[in-house]
């Protein structure tokens, strides 16, 4: 099995970003944490990054893995973009977030992809993502 994650608008600057909502690691960190989980696993991982909304539409269309998890960033709140993409395709998403978005400001309850996603996993930092490696890994078995 092969996954493909997709990082959105201002992932680039993890590290850099308020540690208590989105931790210490850089995108590179996270990136190796999640190739070393998933590869525990046995399945294989492909990274993407991008702050262009169109690109990452570009990503998802193209995608030609067996899976794909996504945190959009701050689209995931607006982009109807995304949202009619990831409805189009016919590989499963899961959305991830390491901040609680429920639990911040009133604007990031706002989830325009919740409702093409197969599942949301948010507000556990890195673990956001091993839980929806776990969710692919779970099918593959
Ligand atoms: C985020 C939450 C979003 O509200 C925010 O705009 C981000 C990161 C998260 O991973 O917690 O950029 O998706």
């Amino acid at each position: 099995m092969k996954l493909l994650i997709v990082n959105g608008v201002n992932l680039n600057m993890l590290g850099k970003r308020d540690s208590a909502h989105y931790g210490t690691f850089t995108l590179t960190q996270l990136n190796r944490e999640i190739r070393k989980y998933a590869r525990g696993k046995g399945i294989k991982t492909a990274f993407v990054q991008s702050n262009c909304e169109g690109r990452l539409v570009g990503y998802l269309q193209k995608c030609k893995a067996d899976g794909v998890i996504l945190n959009a960033g701050a689209y995931t709140h607006y982009s109807y973009a995304l949202r009619d993409c990831i409805a189009d395709m016919k590989v499963e998403v899961v959305e991830v977030h390491l901040s609680d978005i429920y639990n911040r400001e009133e604007f990031r309850k706002t989830d325009v992809l919740r409702d093409v996603v197969s599942k949301v996993y948010y507000g556990e930092k890195q673990y956001s993502y091993f839980k929806a490696v776990d969710y692919f890994a779970a099918k593959g078995e």
